[in-house]
């Protein structure tokens, strides 16, 4: 079965006493709770944030990661670099990695494997963007990111892929995808997978909803059936406003 699974992902955001401030304040409101609770701090606080969730079921996970093992990639980190510090998950392809730093599928594809590889498990980010929705094209574009980046997966590989649905539409801008739009394309992304794997690994792959999600709305998202949690930007760097997201799964 599937799991639920809230994510912080605190983008460019806190230095590290700050971080130690959130952490500390965070691990100390967790509310009980069967899911997942992750938090992606900037790569350079990493190892102090583990060290501050020593004892907390928390898990740190990084934002990003380089494909290659090692070698002349000037302010790149590898998975051996994360795996090294203790950090087994990775963000990879958050629209904002696409846009700003030219990631494409196929650049994407080659950190899927390398995580993978690794026996690291992957956050997957995808989602359309303004015009694809206005153009009725939003589906079309989900399938081909996932086509383009996983669908070379083995599927005995599926059990340490996360995804991520993002609206690029409504990250950071306070638009949210209406419940109903996020479960209308979590089934959608569903049905893909069972075409291209089969059912089993779609049910029992965990999709996230991201792009605005706060605690006035988290519930009623979190409350659609194909809906297995949040992946969280601007709501995860105030502590009360994450605890809250945590309630609502
Ligand atoms: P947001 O960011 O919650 O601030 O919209 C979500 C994300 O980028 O993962």
């Amino acid at each position: 079965m599937r799991t639920k699974i809230v994510a912080g992902n605190w983008k460019m955001n806190k230095n590290l006493v700050e971080t130690e401030t959130l952490l500390t304040e965070l691990a100390a409101k967790l509310p009980d709770t069967t899911a997942e609770v992750m938090v992606a701090p900037t790569f350079i606080n990493l190892v102090s944030a583990k060290q501050s969730l020593d004892n907390s079921t928390i898990q740190v996970i990084a934002q990003n990661m380089h494909f290659a093992d090692s070698g002349a990639y000037t302010g790149e980190i590898s998975a051996d670099m994360l795996l090294n510090v203790g950090i087994d998950t990775a963000i990879i392809g958050h629209s904002e990695r696409r846009a700003y730093f030219g990631e494409t599928d196929e650049i994407l594809a080659k950190k899927v494997t390398t995580a993978l590889a690794k026996n690291m498990r992957v956050m997957f980010c995808f989602g359309e963007e303004l015009e694809d929705r206005k153009s009725d094209n939003h589906f079309n574009v989900v399938a081909s990111q996932l086509k383009n980046a996983l669908f070379s997966v083995e599927a005995s590989e599926w059990k340490n892929i996360i995804l991520a649905y993002e609206p690029v539409w409504a990250i950071g801008t306070g638009e949210t995808a209406s419940p109903e739009q996020a479960q209308e394309m979590h089934a959608f992304i569903r049905k893909t997978i069972t075409e291209a794997y089969d059912a089993s690994i779609a049910n029992n792959v965990s999709i996230l909803y991201g792009g605005s999600v706060k605690p006035a709305n988290a519930v009623e998202i979190f409350s659609k059936p194909d809906v297995d949690g949040g992946l969280i930007g601007g709501a995860a760097l105030k502590a009360d406003d994450f605890v809250a997201i945590i309630k609502a799964i």
